[in-house]
Protein backbone atom coordinates (compact mmCIF):
# COMPACT_ATOMS: atom_id res chain seq x y z
CA UNK A 1 0.00 0.00 0.00
CA UNK A 2 2.42 2.95 1.26
CA UNK A 3 2.11 6.29 -0.38
CA UNK A 4 1.49 7.06 -4.10
CA UNK A 5 1.32 10.60 -6.03
CA UNK A 6 0.56 10.83 -9.83
CA UNK A 7 1.15 14.07 -10.85
CA UNK A 8 0.74 16.17 -7.83
CA UNK A 9 1.20 19.53 -7.85
CA UNK A 10 0.81 22.59 -5.44
CA UNK A 11 0.14 26.12 -5.65
CA UNK A 12 0.35 28.15 -2.48
CA UNK A 13 -2.43 30.99 -2.58
CA UNK A 14 -1.20 33.90 -0.96
CA UNK A 15 -4.47 35.76 1.21
CA UNK A 16 -5.28 39.35 0.06
CA UNK A 17 -3.60 38.61 -3.21
CA UNK A 18 -3.87 37.18 -6.38
CA UNK A 19 -0.42 36.13 -6.07
CA UNK A 20 0.26 32.37 -6.42
CA UNK A 21 3.73 30.03 -5.35
CA UNK A 22 4.30 26.80 -6.33
CA UNK A 23 5.10 24.99 -3.83
CA UNK A 24 5.39 21.07 -5.82
CA UNK A 25 5.66 20.60 -9.54
CA UNK A 26 4.42 17.44 -11.16
CA UNK A 27 5.58 14.80 -8.31
CA UNK A 28 5.39 11.46 -9.19
CA UNK A 29 6.54 9.42 -6.53
CA UNK A 30 5.90 5.85 -4.59
CA UNK A 31 6.82 5.16 -1.09
CA UNK A 32 6.42 1.48 -0.57
CA UNK A 33 5.11 0.29 2.70
CA UNK A 34 7.33 -0.77 5.52
CA UNK A 35 10.38 1.33 4.24
CA UNK A 36 12.85 4.20 5.98
CA UNK A 37 12.94 6.90 3.46
CA UNK A 38 14.87 10.31 3.61
CA UNK A 39 13.69 13.46 2.22
CA UNK A 40 16.15 15.97 1.32
CA UNK A 41 16.59 19.10 -0.55
CA UNK A 42 17.76 22.93 0.45
CA UNK A 43 15.19 25.17 1.50
CA UNK A 44 12.38 25.86 -0.17
CA UNK A 45 12.40 22.70 -2.33
CA UNK A 46 8.91 21.64 -1.33
CA UNK A 47 9.99 18.71 1.45
CA UNK A 48 7.77 20.32 3.70
CA UNK A 49 4.84 20.72 1.19
CA UNK A 50 5.04 17.27 0.18
CA UNK A 51 4.69 16.01 3.96
CA UNK A 52 2.04 18.19 4.82
CA UNK A 53 0.37 15.96 1.79
CA UNK A 54 1.14 12.87 3.05
CA UNK A 55 -1.67 13.52 6.59
CA UNK A 56 -3.94 15.72 4.50
CA UNK A 57 -3.47 18.87 6.12
CA UNK A 58 -2.48 19.95 2.08
CA UNK A 59 -4.39 18.53 -0.42
CA UNK A 60 -3.18 18.92 -3.95
CA UNK A 61 -3.80 21.76 -6.38
CA UNK A 62 -3.46 18.56 -8.81
CA UNK A 63 -3.26 15.37 -9.54
CA UNK A 64 -4.09 12.59 -7.19
CA UNK A 65 -2.70 10.62 -4.03
CA UNK A 66 -3.76 7.60 -2.38
CA UNK A 67 -2.40 6.89 1.19
CA UNK A 68 -2.89 3.24 2.56
CA UNK A 69 -6.33 2.94 1.02
CA UNK A 70 -7.30 6.73 1.28
CA UNK A 71 -7.73 8.39 -2.29
CA UNK A 72 -7.74 12.10 -2.91
CA UNK A 73 -8.10 13.48 -6.40
CA UNK A 74 -7.55 17.63 -6.68
CA UNK A 75 -10.85 19.35 -7.09
CA UNK A 76 -12.99 16.58 -4.89
CA UNK A 77 -14.02 16.93 -1.59
CA UNK A 78 -11.47 14.86 0.80
CA UNK A 79 -12.94 12.68 2.93
CA UNK A 80 -11.96 10.51 5.92
CA UNK A 81 -9.09 13.16 6.76
CA UNK A 82 -9.69 12.09 10.77
CA UNK A 83 -9.01 8.41 9.92
CA UNK A 84 -6.15 8.74 7.35
CA UNK A 85 -4.98 11.06 10.03
CA UNK A 86 -4.95 8.58 12.88
CA UNK A 87 -2.77 6.08 10.75
CA UNK A 88 -0.23 8.83 9.69
CA UNK A 89 1.39 10.95 12.30
CA UNK A 90 2.74 13.92 11.32
CA UNK A 91 5.74 15.57 13.22
CA UNK A 92 5.93 19.34 11.93
CA UNK A 93 8.89 21.29 10.95
CA UNK A 94 8.06 23.98 13.83
CA UNK A 95 6.77 21.83 17.08
CA UNK A 96 5.57 24.16 18.75
CA UNK A 97 3.12 24.26 15.93
CA UNK A 98 1.98 21.25 18.03
CA UNK A 99 1.94 21.74 21.78
CA UNK A 100 -0.81 23.95 22.66
CA UNK A 101 -1.80 22.27 25.86
CA UNK A 102 -1.01 23.69 29.56
CA UNK A 103 1.38 20.46 30.02
CA UNK A 104 3.63 18.35 28.00
CA UNK A 105 1.31 15.51 29.15
CA UNK A 106 -1.43 17.26 28.58
CA UNK A 107 -0.53 17.49 25.02
CA UNK A 108 1.24 14.00 24.63
CA UNK A 109 -2.33 12.24 26.11
CA UNK A 110 -4.39 14.78 23.37
CA UNK A 111 -4.52 12.38 20.34
CA UNK A 112 -5.35 9.23 22.80
CA UNK A 113 -7.93 10.87 24.84
CA UNK A 114 -9.55 12.11 21.17
CA UNK A 115 -9.51 8.64 19.71
CA UNK A 116 -11.30 7.36 22.48
CA UNK A 117 -8.79 6.11 24.96
CA UNK A 118 -9.54 6.59 28.87
CA UNK A 119 -7.62 9.21 30.86
CA UNK A 120 -5.29 6.38 32.32
CA UNK A 121 -4.61 4.48 29.26
CA UNK A 122 -3.67 7.84 27.20
CA UNK A 123 -1.44 9.51 30.42
CA UNK A 124 0.42 5.65 31.15
CA UNK A 125 0.73 6.44 26.79
CA UNK A 126 2.08 9.51 27.04
CA UNK A 127 4.77 8.42 29.66
CA UNK A 128 5.83 5.08 27.85
CA UNK A 129 6.54 7.05 24.68
CA UNK A 130 8.52 10.07 26.54
CA UNK A 131 10.55 7.16 27.99
CA UNK A 132 11.36 5.63 24.54
CA UNK A 133 12.82 8.87 23.93
CA UNK A 134 15.00 9.26 26.90
CA UNK A 135 13.27 11.93 28.01
CA UNK A 136 12.31 11.86 32.49
CA UNK A 137 8.60 11.26 32.87
CA UNK A 138 8.35 14.47 35.21
CA UNK A 139 8.58 16.47 31.92
CA UNK A 140 5.20 15.45 31.09
CA UNK A 141 4.12 17.96 34.11
CA UNK A 142 6.39 20.77 32.71
CA UNK A 143 4.66 23.85 30.30
CA UNK A 144 6.02 23.09 26.81
CA UNK A 145 6.89 26.55 27.28
CA UNK A 146 9.30 25.37 29.94
CA UNK A 147 11.35 22.66 27.91
CA UNK A 148 14.53 23.68 25.75
CA UNK A 149 14.24 23.03 22.30
CA UNK A 150 16.15 19.95 21.89
CA UNK A 151 13.29 18.42 24.63
CA UNK A 152 10.62 20.15 23.13
CA UNK A 153 11.14 18.89 19.90
CA UNK A 154 11.68 15.01 21.23
CA UNK A 155 8.06 15.91 23.12
CA UNK A 156 6.72 16.74 19.97
CA UNK A 157 7.70 13.46 18.53
CA UNK A 158 6.35 11.47 21.57
CA UNK A 159 2.79 13.09 20.11
CA UNK A 160 3.26 11.33 17.06
CA UNK A 161 4.80 8.12 18.61
CA UNK A 162 1.68 7.72 21.18
CA UNK A 163 -0.39 7.05 18.00
CA UNK A 164 0.88 4.42 17.22
CA UNK A 165 0.48 5.17 13.52
CA UNK A 166 1.37 2.63 10.39
CA UNK A 167 3.02 5.74 9.08
CA UNK A 168 5.26 8.02 10.72
CA UNK A 169 5.67 11.87 8.37
CA UNK A 170 8.86 13.44 10.51
CA UNK A 171 9.29 17.14 9.63
CA UNK A 172 12.89 17.99 10.56
CA UNK A 173 12.71 15.82 13.41
CA UNK A 174 16.39 15.98 14.33
CA UNK A 175 16.52 19.95 13.72
CA UNK A 176 17.83 21.38 17.55
CA UNK A 177 18.83 18.25 18.72
CA UNK A 178 22.32 17.06 20.26
CA UNK A 179 24.66 14.67 18.29
CA UNK A 180 23.86 11.91 20.51
CA UNK A 181 20.31 12.68 20.74
CA UNK A 182 19.88 12.70 16.92
CA UNK A 183 21.12 9.68 16.29
CA UNK A 184 18.96 7.69 19.55
CA UNK A 185 16.13 8.91 17.48
CA UNK A 186 17.14 7.83 14.10
CA UNK A 187 18.16 4.23 15.67
CA UNK A 188 14.49 4.32 17.52
CA UNK A 189 13.13 5.12 13.96
CA UNK A 190 15.20 2.40 12.22
CA UNK A 191 13.94 0.09 14.92
CA UNK A 192 9.96 1.10 14.54
CA UNK A 193 10.65 0.18 10.87
CA UNK A 194 13.13 -2.98 11.02
CA UNK A 195 10.90 -4.46 14.27
CA UNK A 196 7.46 -3.17 14.07
CA UNK A 197 6.65 -3.13 10.19
CA UNK A 198 6.33 0.78 10.36
CA UNK A 199 6.92 3.22 7.27
CA UNK A 200 9.13 6.09 7.90
CA UNK A 201 9.55 9.26 6.18
CA UNK A 202 11.89 11.36 7.46
CA UNK A 203 13.32 15.46 5.98
CA UNK A 204 16.67 15.94 6.73
CA UNK A 205 18.75 18.73 5.40
CA UNK A 206 22.18 16.39 6.33
CA UNK A 207 22.53 13.42 4.07
CA UNK A 208 25.54 11.78 6.51
CA UNK A 209 22.76 12.12 9.47
CA UNK A 210 20.51 9.18 7.59
CA UNK A 211 22.29 7.74 5.50
CA UNK A 212 23.23 4.74 7.93
CA UNK A 213 19.31 4.35 8.41
CA UNK A 214 17.34 5.02 5.16
CA UNK A 215 16.95 2.49 2.99
CA UNK A 216 15.81 5.17 -0.04
CA UNK A 217 16.47 9.00 -0.71
CA UNK A 218 14.28 10.97 -2.22
CA UNK A 219 16.10 14.73 -3.44
CA UNK A 220 13.87 17.58 -3.72
CA UNK A 221 14.72 20.87 -5.92
CA UNK A 222 12.12 23.06 -7.02
CA UNK A 223 9.16 21.73 -5.97
CA UNK A 224 9.75 18.41 -8.25
CA UNK A 225 11.61 15.37 -7.34
CA UNK A 226 15.32 15.47 -8.88
CA UNK A 227 16.17 11.64 -7.38
CA UNK A 228 14.62 8.68 -5.72
CA UNK A 229 16.62 5.30 -4.98
CA UNK A 230 18.92 3.63 -2.57
CA UNK A 231 22.27 4.17 -1.70
CA UNK A 232 23.98 2.50 -4.13
CA UNK A 233 22.28 4.56 -6.65
CA UNK A 234 22.88 7.73 -4.91
CA UNK A 235 26.54 6.29 -5.00
CA UNK A 236 26.44 6.99 -9.12
CA UNK A 237 25.08 10.21 -8.51
CA UNK A 238 27.10 12.36 -6.18
CA UNK A 239 27.45 15.81 -8.62
CA UNK A 240 23.30 15.71 -7.81
CA UNK A 241 24.34 15.85 -3.83
CA UNK A 242 26.37 18.21 -4.49
CA UNK A 243 24.20 20.55 -6.53
CA UNK A 244 21.55 19.86 -4.21
CA UNK A 245 23.35 21.74 -1.48
CA UNK A 246 24.46 18.35 0.56
CA UNK A 247 28.24 17.67 1.43
CA UNK A 248 28.81 13.94 0.11
CA UNK A 249 29.11 12.12 3.17
CA UNK A 250 32.80 10.65 2.98
CA UNK A 251 31.39 6.71 3.31
CA UNK A 252 29.55 7.55 0.06
CA UNK A 253 32.60 8.87 -1.17
CA UNK A 254 34.47 5.54 -0.49
CA UNK A 255 31.43 3.67 -1.78
CA UNK A 256 31.90 5.50 -4.87
CA UNK A 257 35.92 5.43 -5.44
CA UNK A 258 35.71 1.91 -4.79
CA UNK A 259 33.07 0.60 -6.67
CA UNK A 260 34.55 2.40 -9.49
CA UNK A 261 38.31 0.92 -9.14
CA UNK A 262 37.34 -2.26 -9.34
CA UNK A 263 35.06 -1.45 -12.57
CA UNK A 264 38.45 -0.31 -14.11
CA UNK A 265 39.78 -3.35 -12.88
CA UNK A 266 37.02 -5.55 -14.50
CA UNK A 267 35.39 -3.66 -17.13
CA UNK A 268 33.25 -7.09 -18.62
CA UNK A 269 30.90 -6.59 -15.08
CA UNK A 270 31.91 -9.75 -13.66
CA UNK A 271 32.30 -9.28 -9.83
CA UNK A 272 30.19 -6.13 -10.47
CA UNK A 273 27.54 -7.33 -6.91
CA UNK A 274 30.41 -8.84 -5.31
CA UNK A 275 32.37 -5.12 -5.56
CA UNK A 276 28.99 -3.43 -4.50
CA UNK A 277 28.76 -5.59 -1.31
CA UNK A 278 31.99 -5.01 -0.06
CA UNK A 279 31.97 -1.48 -0.84
CA UNK A 280 28.55 -1.10 1.37
CA UNK A 281 29.89 -3.52 4.11
CA UNK A 282 32.93 -1.17 4.47
CA UNK A 283 31.30 2.12 4.07
CA UNK A 284 29.30 0.67 6.92
CA UNK A 285 31.47 0.25 9.24
CA UNK A 286 33.04 4.03 8.11
CA UNK A 287 29.51 5.03 9.39
CA UNK A 288 27.29 4.99 6.23
CA UNK A 289 25.17 2.33 4.57
CA UNK A 290 21.76 0.68 6.25
CA UNK A 291 22.43 -0.08 9.77
CA UNK A 292 19.66 -2.32 11.79
N1 LIG B 1 2.37 29.26 3.33
C1 LIG B 1 3.00 29.53 2.18
N2 LIG B 1 2.58 30.51 1.34
C2 LIG B 1 3.20 30.76 0.17
N3 LIG B 1 4.26 30.08 -0.26
C3 LIG B 1 4.75 29.10 0.51
C4 LIG B 1 4.15 28.77 1.79
N4 LIG B 1 4.84 27.74 2.34
C5 LIG B 1 5.82 27.43 1.47
N5 LIG B 1 5.77 28.24 0.38
C6 LIG B 1 6.69 28.20 -0.79
O1 LIG B 1 6.67 26.89 -1.33
C7 LIG B 1 8.00 26.48 -1.68
C8 LIG B 1 8.33 25.20 -0.93
O2 LIG B 1 8.37 25.48 0.47
P1 LIG B 1 8.59 24.36 1.58
O3 LIG B 1 8.29 24.97 2.89
O4 LIG B 1 7.85 23.15 1.18
O5 LIG B 1 10.16 24.09 1.42
P2 LIG B 1 11.16 23.21 2.32
O6 LIG B 1 11.94 22.36 1.37
O7 LIG B 1 10.40 22.53 3.40
O8 LIG B 1 12.14 24.32 2.95
P3 LIG B 1 12.91 24.33 4.37
O9 LIG B 1 14.10 23.41 4.20
O10 LIG B 1 13.33 25.75 4.53
O11 LIG B 1 11.97 23.88 5.44
C9 LIG B 1 8.91 27.66 -1.34
O12 LIG B 1 9.16 28.36 -2.52
C10 LIG B 1 8.12 28.49 -0.37
O13 LIG B 1 8.42 29.85 -0.49
MG1 LIG C 1 10.46 22.64 5.45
Amino acid sequence: MGIKLENISYTYHDSGSLKTHLGLEDVDLHIEEGKFVAVLGVSGSGKSTLMQHFNGILLPTDGKIRILDFHYRAGEKATQIQELRKRVGLLFQFPEHQMFEETVGKDIAFGPRNFGATEEEAHSAARHAVEQLGLDASILELSPFQLSSGQLRKAAIATVMVMDPDIYVLDEPTASLDQISREEVMKLLRSLCTNEGRTIVVVSHRLEEVLPYADEFVIMGEGRVKFHGDAAELMNNLPLITESGMIVPSSLRFMHDFSERFQTSFPNGHYQHQVQDIAEYVSKVLGGGRRA
